[in-house]
């Protein structure tokens, strides 16, 4: 049999692999919630501009809620004849109000209709990553405040290189998570326009009222152009966009918390909550949500690369591609939200090893700077000649099996005799961070100057 919807000029129903093809019911249910707000929306403007009458816009909204009711306590039977989200909502709102449900999609295509439910999906994804967003932050301050002048090596190359703060190093997460913050906030501020009364394509000859729905459903305006508001999906893009970045900021913390709750290196003790056991070896404490968060960018990259290519080269407006859309975003948008959720709960249950830290800060010849700095400043050296000197100490240091504040006065003055006992005084790893006063420095004065901007910030 012909479909109920648009089967007008068909005489026979579809094959079961188009049917297979062709449905989205399997998914787009998740958008149920958007699509009655959408034509809740859309009805109560039908009536306001004497498209349908006051009374069938009255039958329809209420019937639209039970429906909702239906769907939110699982009554609802979903039908992949019905296609997609849209006509199976319609089809038991016929079955529920009768003939005024024929009137709801006056002035209205499902191509301004999917793009509508879809704006206001991602919009709620983008209002959950920002408030995730902020909880990581606040996780990560706490951490920041509380090792604010804990000493700890910093890396380049994996590689000792200078002597940091714990506060320091997660206050650089901040950073990064706080531009993402930025991200969020603007993709959030470009996507919110409604698309709804674009119709098929061309706008429509009824006297509808573009702005009432907008306002209804929280869009700042109208999309301008009704071309556009049906064939775009740059907003999908964004916002995948946006998790990926925000995923691989979130794998490179997770790369390092699997490193740092090693044996080898014992910076963190991340909590029994967010680590698992081995099943044979029973010493064992994985720290398998920082890998699969890790892992995680493969998954949000692959969805934003995935839409891309399906929206590549399609002609204005409407395809059916767009369709492939909602998996990818969905899939992305799960596994953001957990991704977010879990570095939160790992941050702010796990830590950090102070005199691990210390111990590590203190071995790999990691106030070698400060030494060349000092051969500088009170012997007068040009920088490239200091650097020749403690490169000869480290050596010496390193035949010996000591690191450089073990070396002996004489010994200094073998490689140089100039060196003085003062050098000792800048060869402690705290007097190495407290020196570093520049803005944005390691030292924790501004370290405690950066943890102070953020909670003004946030607050
Ligand atoms: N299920 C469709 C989608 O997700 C809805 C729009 C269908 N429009 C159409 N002209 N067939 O894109």
């Amino acid at each position: 049999t012909a479909n109920q919807m648009w089967g007008g000029r068909f005489s026979a129903g579809p094959d079961a692999i188009m049917e297979a093809i062709n449905a989205s019911i399997g998914f787009d249910q998740r958008m149920a919630a958007q699509d009655i707000a959408g034509s809740r929306a859309h009805a109560a403007m039908l009536a306001a501009t004497g498209v349908i009458s006051d009374t069938d816009a009255k039958v329809i909204r209420e019937g639209l809620l039970t429906v909702l009711s239906e769907i939110e306590t699982g009554k609802f039977e979903f039908s992949a004849a019905l296609e997609d989200i849209h006509m199976n909502v319609e089809a038991r709102l016929k079955e529920l109000i009768g003939d005024p449900a024929g009137r709801l999609h006056t002035a209205r295509s499902r191509n301004d209709q999917v793009a509508t439910d879809f704006r206001l999906w991602v919009r709620d994804q983008l209002d959950a990553a920002e408030a995730g967003l902020i909880a990581l932050i606040r996780a990560l301050l706490g951490q920041a405040e509380a090792g604010a002048d804990w000493v700890m090596p910093g890396f380049t190359h994996l590689q000792t290189a200078q002597p940091v703060t714990w506060g320091h190093h997660m206050m650089a997460y901040v950073e990064m998570f706080g531009r993402d913050l930025g991200r969020v906030r603007d993709a959030r501020a470009r996507m919110n326009e409604s698309p709804l009364g674009a119709a098929a394509l061309a706008g429509t000859s009824f006297p509808i009222d573009r702005d009432m729905t907008a306002k209804a459903l929280g869009f700042d305006a109208p999309c301008a152009n009704s071309l556009d508001a049906v064939s775009d999906r740059d907003f999908a893009l964004e916002f995948l966009s946006v998790a990926s970045i925000c995923a691989m900021h979130l794998s490179r913390l997770a790369e390092e918390l699997v490193i740092w709750s090693s044996a080898q290196f014992r910076f963190v003790v991340l909590s029994d909550r967010f680590s698992t056991g081995s099943s044979i070896m029973p010493q064992k404490k994985n720290p398998d949500a920082a890998e699969l968060i890790r892992a995680k960018i493969g998954r949000i990259f692959g969805a934003n690369t995935a839409l891309m290519m399906v929206m590549k080269g399609l002609p204005l407006a409407y395809s059916k591609d767009m369709q492939e859309d909602k998996e990818q975003v969905f899939d992305a948008a799960d596994n953001w939200m957990l991704a977010l959720a879990a570095m939160e709960g790992m941050v702010r249950d796990m830590s950090a090893n102070r005199a691990a830290l210390a111990a590590a800060a203190g071995s790999g010849f990691s106030t070698a700077t400060d030494l060349a700095d000092w051969l500088v400043r009170v012997l007068g050296l040009p920088f490239r000649e200091a650097h020749h000197v403690t490169g000869a100490l480290v050596a010496l240091a390193e035949t010996k099996g000591c690191d450089l504040p073990d070396l002996s006065l004489a010994d200094m003055q073998s490689v140089h005799a100039g060196i003085t006992s003062d050098v000792f005084a800048v060869l402690g790893v705290e007097n190495s961070v407290n020196s570093r006063i520049s803005y944005g420095g390691t030292a924790p004065a501004q370290v405690r100057a950066q943890i102070a901007r953020w909670k003004d910030r946030l607050a």
